[in-house]
């Protein structure tokens, strides 16, 4: 579960109590004060327990917290070792917090393990087929010059589309009539971080 304190500090607890393993999104918020709605246990933003009502609180009593850092309007969680947590090797989203810049939000929830959106995301050959109706025709599959290179952890595979019919999304909505270059920009930076660039402009206009 995530919070803010009243300072409006982003604070970051499994959410499940201590005591029954009930959910603790089912409590409230008093203050800065978790309290659960069935017995009333009470735990600060360090996870700890600090009330058992009518009883000591018995020592250790509490819930994971994890490391929790707000940048650029992203609330960034650390579910891993904590001693590992690192706030420096955060990468800058500086242009989601500028306001001269439109974001646009959508979740999208994924039963799965999520290095395969990443494995996804970093072959888009697959636009061509599953996209076929909109964005992707044979081209992104079969005209595709690609280049991967590796920087540090980081990962970038790069499409360049040159002199390629559009696909029906590029020809209604971006007025490309006939052919036009296209070029994805794929990049993966561990753990989870991605970037996507597609563009696209009349032949030889780029
Ligand atoms: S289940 Fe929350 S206090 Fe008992």
């Amino acid at each position: 579960m995530i919070f803010r304190k009243e300072d409006g500090t982003a604070v970051a607890l499994e959410d499940r109590r201590a005591h029954r393993r009930r959910p603790l999104t089912a409590g409230r918020l008093v203050g800065d004060t978790l309290v659960c709605g069935y017995h009333g246990l009470e735990y600060d933003c360090s996870g700890a327990c600090t009330k058992v009502p009518g009883q000591i609180v018995p020592r250790g009593t509490r819930v994971t917290a994890y490391p929790c850092v707000e940048r650029d309007r992203f609330v960034y969680v650390w579910m891993g070792d904590p001693r590992r947590a690192d706030p420096a090797k955060i990468i800058s989203f500086a242009s989601m917090a500028d306001p001269a810049w439109s974001i646009t939000k959508v979740r999208l929830g994924v039963q799965a393990n999520y290095l395969l959106i990443v494995d996804n995301l970093l072959d888009l050959s697959h636009v061509a087929f599953v996209h076929d109706s909109t964005i992707g025709n044979a081209p992104v599959a079969e005209a595709a010059a690609v280049i991967t290179t590796r920087r540090g952890d980081a990962v970038r595979i790069t499409r360049e589309m040159i002199d390629v019919p559009a696909a029906r999304t590029y020809a209604e909505f971006g007025r490309h009539r006939g052919r036009f270059d296209r070029w994805q920009l794929s990049e993966f930076r561990p753990p989870a971080y991605f970037f996507i660039n597609n563009g696209s402009a009349a032949t030889g206009r780029r």
